[in-house]
């Protein structure tokens, strides 16, 4: 079986290209989705790109995973600095996870500077825009195939 990850995306961020772009860039989702199934497919990943603007379809999408997928990328958006519930979602999957952010939330107002996310994300990258997905995806193909794992063992 392939590798299969699941790239997931929260609140207002169907809006990018639009949504303030000297802070989000000029990408719009879609662009980013592109980039994740192109730089998936260089890395032998299937790439599940989703995006909700509510808590509860993230955490049902995180849940759903654990049997489904190998591993997790997530912009958890403004979720990031408010749901301890996506975070336990996260946490009770076990999955690997890679956080990802357009921009740099610590070079942001001083109520983004914390995310629940980060804490059981094994890395996060911020601030390097869209790329950071492409970086998201490149080092989870890492963490979602340890030494030892033949692609064709199913998830967990
Ligand atoms: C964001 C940063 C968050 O603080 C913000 O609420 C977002 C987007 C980013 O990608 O930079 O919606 O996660």
């Amino acid at each position: 079986m392939e590798t299969s990850v699941l790239v997931l995306n929260g609140p207002n961020l169907n809006l990018l290209g639009l949504r303030e772009p000297a802070i989000y860039g000029t990408d719009t989702l879609d662009t980013i989705e592109r980039l994740c199934h192109d730089t998936g497919e260089s890395l032998g990943l299937r790439v599940d790109f989703r995006q909700s603007n509510h808590e509860g379809v993230l955490i049902d999408a995180v849940q759903e995973a654990r049997t489904t997928h190998h591993g997790i990328v997530i912009n958890p958006a403004g979720y990031s600095h408010t749901s301890v519930a996506l975070r336990d979602a996260l946490a009770a999957v076990g999955l690997p996870v890679v956080e990802v952010h357009l921009s740099n939330i610590h070079r942001r107002e001083s109520f983004r500077h914390h995310s629940y996310v980060s804490g059981v994300a094994d890395t996060v990258i911020c601030g390097a825009g869209s790329h950071g997905y492409a970086l998201a995806l490149t080092h989870l193909a890492r963490l979602a195939r340890p030494a030892g794992r033949t692609s064709q063992e199913s998830p967990r």
